[in-house]
């Protein structure tokens, strides 16, 4: 991690488009060069575990884990810590691609991406941040995670449990949902079975559970 002023911070997105941005400002920016800036806030005055294990290198790491476990994400070039701004920072080039959600609004199908995650899950990749926002379609059709500071990696493939609590985070996104719901609560549970590895007792056994989240 490198330490830089609030003028350099400030050269770096100098024209930059934002694409996002909370109370204190632009937080994720777009370079005139293809870059993506995400800065997070650096909570100084708490004893958070993002003092010790800053969410801009948990970022980081995640990024390197996914690579390792061949998951297409972005690839971190750096990682700042602004003193000043007290927020740290990423850069990564943009990837090419939509997101899920954007891709969802012409005449994609969920089924690649219910079978995405099920892949995730049988590769014991718990992802926090999960919602069609942070999953981006590339072109050649392959996804890719964005968004990655929050991530869990297990040696296994992921227990029922899990599968089933990661999937409920989607639920909490209404336009997600809707999706979901459109696509259909069926059609989604045998989508997700077919992608994955679970036995057939371990299918069944979720199959019975699936049906009281929604
Ligand atoms: N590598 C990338 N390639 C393409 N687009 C990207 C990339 N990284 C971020 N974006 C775009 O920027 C948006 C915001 O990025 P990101 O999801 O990392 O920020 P966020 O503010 O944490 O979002 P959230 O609302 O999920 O908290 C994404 O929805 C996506 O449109
Ligand atoms: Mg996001």
């Amino acid at each position: 991690m490198q330490t830089i002023t609030n003028h350099e911070f400030e050269a770096l997105v100098e024209n930059a488009k934002i694409l996002e941005q909370d109370k204190r400002g632009g937080k994720v920016f777009l370079t005139t060069d293809n870059r993506i800036v995400k800065c997070f806030r650096a909570k100084r005055h708490s004893i958070s575990s993002n003092r010790i294990w800053p969410y801009a290198t948990r970022f980081m790491n995640n990024a390197i884990k996914l690579k390792q476990r061949g998951i297409t994400s972005v690839a971190v070039t750096h990682n700042y810590f602004i003193p000043e701004k007290s927020r740290y920072a990423v850069v990564y080039p943009l990837l090419p691609g939509k997101t899920i959600r954007e891709a969802l609004q012409g005449d994609e199908s969920l089924s690649g991406t219910i079978s995405y995650i099920a892949h995730l899950h049988d590769k014991g990749i718990y992802f926090r941040s999960l919602h069609f926002g942070n999953i981006l379609l590339q072109p050649d059709n392959q996804y890719a995670l964005i968004d990655i500071a929050d991530m869990q990696f297990h040696w296994f493939n992921l227990s029922l449990f899990s599968r089933l609590r990661n999937f409920r985070h989607l639920l909490l996104y209404p336009q997600d949902k809707a999706a979901i719901l459109a696509y259909g609560k069926n059609e989604t549970l045998k989508t997700y079975l077919e992608a994955t590895q679970l036995s057939k007792l371990s299918q069944f056994i979720f199959s019975q559970i699936y049906y009281r989240f929604f």
